[in-house]
């Protein structure tokens, strides 16, 4: 069984956690500076990262860089990759872990429902606009396979059911209200998942290996800003229960395992077999639910970023793709 005593030396990788300065993503951050590696924490505040961070020894100092991002905002998204592009010539490891849930209705600067933003739609282009430096990365080092990780939930089972296909057919479907702010939550989570298999199919021939994953119920700050119209159920979950899930030690480990093992290598996966894998709780292998590997639905939901991203900011991520797999 995996545990952060497998992860392996990391000096010299570079790497980009979303949501890192909290929660999963902290630990996540913590875990690859130990194994020397270089982590850019893409998060919303300087003086949260300050916060989080301001403990470290001097000696690790240099591990850990901030980089604002608002996922929920494509501007945002767009001017963080490309600051990190003119930092670095390479990354090995991205982490898409940032993620809000279950909150109130809202729309982004950009007018779309604002977990389908934040979730889906912010790391699908983040993780597109930096595919050329993945790519770069890939074919400079056969050894060790790039990682691309898509943090999905359970609630893509649980609440994705209801999820129709038509959800990514138009803004207007989109962003509909759904009735239940947890709808709208799995329906970002299904989306992750359908990032990671287009991701995969698209790289199929890279040194690059995507998966998508749950990382259990953890006790983090995701639980904090529940929908108002949750009523006392919602609290009953962000007061009380939320003491009983697990550690995020132990919620970080599956991320950990598809960031860092060498299980996903071509030295232990020749036929790239794991490549679109979904992992569950505790770093293992684990089962999408039926509707999240509708290649219909995904591909609806490829398009409507495609053309959502080139609408509102001019960029044409199809053009971006191939010429980061030329
Ligand atoms: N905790 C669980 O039980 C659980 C279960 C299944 C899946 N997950 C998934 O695990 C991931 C991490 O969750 P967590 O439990 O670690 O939550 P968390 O403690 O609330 O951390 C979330 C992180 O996301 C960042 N973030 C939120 N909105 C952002 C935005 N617009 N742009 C950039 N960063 C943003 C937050 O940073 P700032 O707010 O400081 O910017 C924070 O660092 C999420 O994708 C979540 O859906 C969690």
């Amino acid at each position: 069984m995996f545990s952060t005593n497998n992860i392996p030396d990391l000096f010299g990788k570079r790497a980009i956690v979303t949501g890192g300065n909290a929660g999963i993503g902290y630990i996540v951050t913590l875990e690859l500076m130990k194994k020397g590696c270089i982590v850019y924490v893409f998060t919303r505040s300087q003086k949260r990262f300050n916060e989080a961070f301001k403990d470290l020894p001097s000696a690790w100092k240099h591990l850990v860089h901030f980089q604002f991002c608002d996922l929920s905002d494509l501007d945002s998204v767009q001017a963080a990759a490309l600051a990190f592009k003119s930092r670095e010539s390479q990354l090995h490891i991205l982490v898409n872990n940032a993620g809000i849930m279950a909150v109130e209705y809202g729309l982004s600067k950009q007018g779309l429902e604002i977990q389908q933003a934040t979730n889906a739609v912010g790391p699908a282009v983040l993780s597109l606009s930096l595919l050329d430096v993945l790519v770069k990365t890939a074919r400079s080092d056969p050894q060790h396979r790039v990682r691309i990780v898509h943090t999905s939930s359970s609630a893509h089972e649980r609440y994705g059911e209801a999820y129709p296909k038509q959800s990514w057919e138009s803004i207007q479907a989109v962003n509909r209200d759904q009735g239940s702010t947890w709808k709208r939550y799995g329906q970002s989570k299904v989306a992750n998942i359908f990032t990671a298999d287009y991701l995969a199919e698209l790289t199929s021939r890279e040194n690059i290996v995507n998966l998508s994953l749950n990382p259990g119920n953890v006790r983090t700050g995701l639980y904090s800003n529940l929908d108002p119209k949750l009523g006392l159920m919602g609290k009953i979950l962000s007061k009380f229960l939320v003491r009983f899930l697990i550690d995020p030690q132990k919620g970080a480990l599956s991320t950990l395992y598809a960031a860092t093992s060498p299980d996903f290598d071509a030295s232990s996966d020749p036929s790239h077999k794991l490549n679109g894998a979904y992992l569950e709780t505790g770093a293992k292998i684990g089962k999408k639910a039926s509707w999240a590997m509708d290649g219909q639905a995904r591909q609806l939901f490829v398009s409507f970023v495609q053309t959502f991203a080139n609408k509102t900011m001019g960029i044409d991520l199809k053009q971006a793709a191939a010429r980061a797999l030329a």
